[in-house]
């Protein structure tokens, strides 16, 4: 049952973010390919930008991830003929800097999309970050202002989002540091950024992952260290079937759940010691399914150019947990307000590339791309009836996972829906407050063996249009397929 009253929150479109680090093939070959037959005069391949603004990605995280942790931003600048060949430490390999801060801005630009910049804190620190802001943000007469104007940027290019290093949690990280340590550096570089552009938004590191030893006493003693001066915290997670068991797997969004819950309480926590009136919201700044390509990365040989890591290839049941994964965020839309898929292209990514080939859809693409479209509003709060059952890891897991968004200004209700279990499912939307005058669609994404994947040229996994359902004016009855994942949207009177 949804009640147009009962609602969570307006979604931030920030919710539908993504990621491209400087790894693999996300960069090279990915978005930016100079040789390739779609590449336009900038050298950034046009079939991928066209996949990219399907998805409808308000916001990308730059320039990584564990890369960032050893990278100097102003390699990434003037001349590219002048620009060093560093060694990446984070992935091992070569990293040429041909594609740097402004090119990725150009990029951005064709995308439509914005950019949530991030700053090196395992290497550098407070110098380097507010030397960043200043060359972006700041319009004129200064050095660095000066001299991104030389090297062809009249314009500041304005970027809002800012992170605070990379899971400076993980003892893998460059320049790992204690909660202590990193929550000092971050509180001061964040004062010294917004003291040059106070209208940035800044997130400060949380913790990997939910099972990192540190989980829970980092949060607190970081943001004991930051909560003045930082805007959000972030959250990194991803999940994966290793253990073969599809019901535990699909039920994986439970723990996500469970994350933000306990994440959110943390940052109350804090606000409440310190008597603080400002509420620090969530940015789930990493999240995905990973695991697939693990074994096969152990096998790169190091300091390659680009080459071929994290390329997981999902199939039919992941793109289900992302179903269920993107309706989690939802439900916590009220705190968690940037997200980013991770990420966006041929790493651990919903669109791949063949070198001298197409650019092409992974499965886990739709799902992403109908709630990215359609999920633009008001997120709704539904009363669910639904059986659970029992896993491995979770004691009641709904079979029904759903959540409703409300778009006044396309006047239409949107459900999305999985259905865990194996069976058909009657589902009914019944609504309070709205009466509903057609359905737009009924898409679903149903009917593939469980461990199918798309391939370059054959996208068979994608969902189509049903018009089994009936309509009364405020109720839709449908049957959503065994292990589906469904979109109803409705045009409202
Ligand atoms: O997205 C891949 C990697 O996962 C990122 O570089 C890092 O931040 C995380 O561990």
């Amino acid at each position: 049952m949804i009640n147009k009253y009962f609602s969570i929150s307006e979604v931030d479109p920030r919710l539908y973010g993504s990621f491209i680090e400087h790894m693999g093939r996300a960069v090279y070959e990915g978005i930016y390919q100079p040789n390739h037959p779609s590449a336009d005069e900038q050298g950034f391949r046009q079939d991928v930008l066209a996949l990219v603004k399907e998805l409808k990605v308000p916001l990308v995280r730059y320039p990584g991830g564990n890369f960032l942790s050893g990278y100097n931003w102003e390699d990434g600048i003037g001349p590219v003929a002048e620009r060093p060949k560093r060694l990446d430490l984070a992935w091992r390999t070569t990293e040429t800097n041909e594609v740097g801060l402004h090119e990725f801005y150009e990029w951005a630009k064709k995308a439509e999309t914005e950019i949530n910049m991030a700053v090196n804190l395992g290497t550098r620190g407070i110098d380097a970050a507010r030397n960043l802001v200043e060359y972006c943000n700041y319009k004129e007469g200064s050095y660095w202002s000066d001299l991104r104007k030389k090297n062809g940027l009249k314009d500041p290019l304005n970027i809002k989002t800012w992170c605070l290093g990379n899971e400076m949690d993980g003892p893998w990280q460059i320049g790992h540091k204690t909660a202590e340590e990193y929550g000092r550096l971050a509180a001061e570089t964040a004062k010294a950024m917004k003291l040059v552009d106070d209208s940035i938004e800044l997130v400060v590191c949380g913790s990997s992952h939910s099972h990192m030893p540190t989980f829970g006493d980092w949060e607190l003693e970081v943001l004991e260290h930051t909560y003045d001066y930082v805007d959000y915290l972030s959250l990194h997670q991803y999940y994966g079937n290793q253990e073969d068991d599809l019901d535990n797997y699909l039920a994986r969004s439970l723990d996500m759940d469970a994350f933000i819950t306990g994440v959110t309480a943390m940052c109350d926590a804090v606000k409440a010691k310190k008597h603080s009136k400002k509420q620090l919201n969530l940015s789930f700044d990493e999240w995905n399914i990973w695991y697939h390509s693990n074994e096969h990365d152990e096998t790169v040989k190091p300091w390659q150019v680009a080459p071929p890591l994290l390329e997981d290839h999902y199939n039919f049941e992941d793109a289900l947990l992302l179903g269920c994964l993107l309706i989690t965020l939802l439900k916590h839309s009220d705190r968690v307000k940037i997200a980013c898929l991770a990420q966006l292209v041929n790493v651990i990514a919903p669109i791949m590339t063949e070198k001298d080939g197409e650019a092409w859809r992974q499965t886990i693409f739709y799902p992403f791309m109908q709630v990215s479209n359609f999920g633009r509003g008001t997120v709704l709060k539904p009363l669910i009836e639904s059986e659970s059952y029992q896993t491995k890891d979770f004691e009641a897991v709904p079979y029904l996972e759903s959540i409703a968004v409300l778009n006044e200004e396309a006047n239409e209700l949107v459900v999305f829906a999985v259905n865990r279990s194996r069976e058909l499912m009657d589902f009914a939307i019944g609504t309070n407050g709205l009466a509903i005058k057609e359905v737009i669609e009924f898409s679903q994404l149903s009917g593939f063996k469980i461990k199918e994947v798309n391939t370059k040229g054959v996208e068979k996994i994608k969902p189509v249009q049903s018009d089994s359902y009936t309509l009364e004016e405020a109720e839709i009855n449908c049957q959503l397929q065994p292990l589906s994942w469904n979109m109803v949207r409705c045009l409202l009177k």
